[in-house]
């Protein structure tokens, strides 16, 4: 731009566009006044952008593996956090969670799979925490048997784990994230975080995932219709796919499947695994203000496997 001063009003018109049977003087009554502040930025810092402080984050499957990262991530930033999780025991970091970063935090055992519990379990969330702020769905299972044998029960499950379980949750956080008071650290809505993976992309070397492949398609697109379905209610959603994450779940597929270490580790074009100190500041990024303008998307972290592979 070559004008030094700055302007004091939007360059582009934010007059809403006249829809069916408006006409062009109803259109200037309700259109809002240009009045927006573009100094923003100024004010805003990073720090400040990226602060938790205050908010409550519903994480499912944060007992252990990538959710328990995302646990601490959100800690780490200010953030409460309510966990659920099948297991009966978390990992021993889960301990250290409240003890380590004087946030408030509980673990809720339920099921993704089974709405009603799941709905009681959001309840008992909200008496206990008073509202929620953030979800993140890390919940999820990778069975690993050829197409053609799959038994219809077990394809189900995975089903229900990882695509309707995050359908549930995303729609019991968003309703209490619609009906709720708005606070000076949250004016309105939330942000819904889903765990998809590379595996929504291409197929996984070594493995016979056909069911995991396209449950976390199916995750990938509900990102993209809700972030535009719940726009105007300042519920945001995005999802985050990660490659081959050293986790519990990919320790155990390596124990029962050796060789896939090698590929895990060889595969990506970085030429190793993701560790979970990766995804620590995405999630952080897209739960907070930082990504206030950034729905419907779905971040690929996977040390460059989703481009290609090298020769
Ligand atoms: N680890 C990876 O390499 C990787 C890569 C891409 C995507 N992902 C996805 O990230 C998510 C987390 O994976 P992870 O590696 O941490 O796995 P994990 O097995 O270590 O953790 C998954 C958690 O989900 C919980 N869970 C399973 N079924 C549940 C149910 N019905 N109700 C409530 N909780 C349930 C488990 O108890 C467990 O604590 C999964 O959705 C997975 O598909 C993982």
């Amino acid at each position: 731009m070559s004008s030094t001063a700055e302007p004091s009003v939007p360059l582009v018109d934010a007059t809403p566009r006249a829809i069916d049977g408006d006409s062009p003087a109803t259109k200037s009554a309700t259109a809002p006044k240009p009045t927006k502040d573009i100094n923003t930025y100024l004010r805003r810092t990073v720090h400040n952008l990226l602060s938790l402080e205050g908010r409550t984050i519903v994480i499912t499957g944060g007992a252990r593996g990538l959710g328990l990262a995302f646990a601490f991530a959100v800690a780490e930033v200010g953030g409460n956090v309510a966990i659920i999780d099948a297991l009966d025991t978390p990992h021993e970091h889960f301990y250290k969670l409240e003890k380590d970063y004087g946030v408030k935090v509980k673990l809720y055992k339920s099921d993704v799979t089974k709405h009603p519990v799941l709905k009681a379990t959001f309840d008992d969330i909200v008496n206990d925490f008073g509202r929620i702020d953030g979800l993140v769905t890390a919940a999820g299972i990778c069975p690993d048997e050829p197409f053609i044998q799959r038994d219809p029960d077990s394809v189900a499950r995975c089903f229900a784990v990882n695509t309707l379980g995050t359908y549930y949750s995303a729609q019991l956080a968003a309703a209490q994230m619609i009906k709720q008071e708005p606070t000076e650290f949250n004016k309105k809505g939330g942000s819904i975080v889903f765990i998809g993976s590379i595996a929504a992309y291409v197929a996984s070397k070594g493995q016979t995932t056909s069911d995991y492949c396209s449950s976390k398609g199916a995750v990938v697109a509900l990102a993209k219709a809700l972030g535009v379905e719940l726009a105007g209610t300042g519920i945001r959603v995005n999802s985050i796919s990660p490659g081959y994450m050293l986790t519990d779940m990919t320790l155990d597929l390596c124990d029962r499947m050796p060789w896939l270490a090698d590929i895990m580790n060889n595969e990506p074009p970085m030429r190793r695994m993701g560790d979970r100190a990766d995804l620590k500041v995405p999630i952080v990024y897209l739960l907070s203000d930082a990504s206030a303008y950034h729905t419907s998307d779905d971040l690929l972290i996977t040390g460059g496997i989703h481009a290609g592979r090298l020769m």
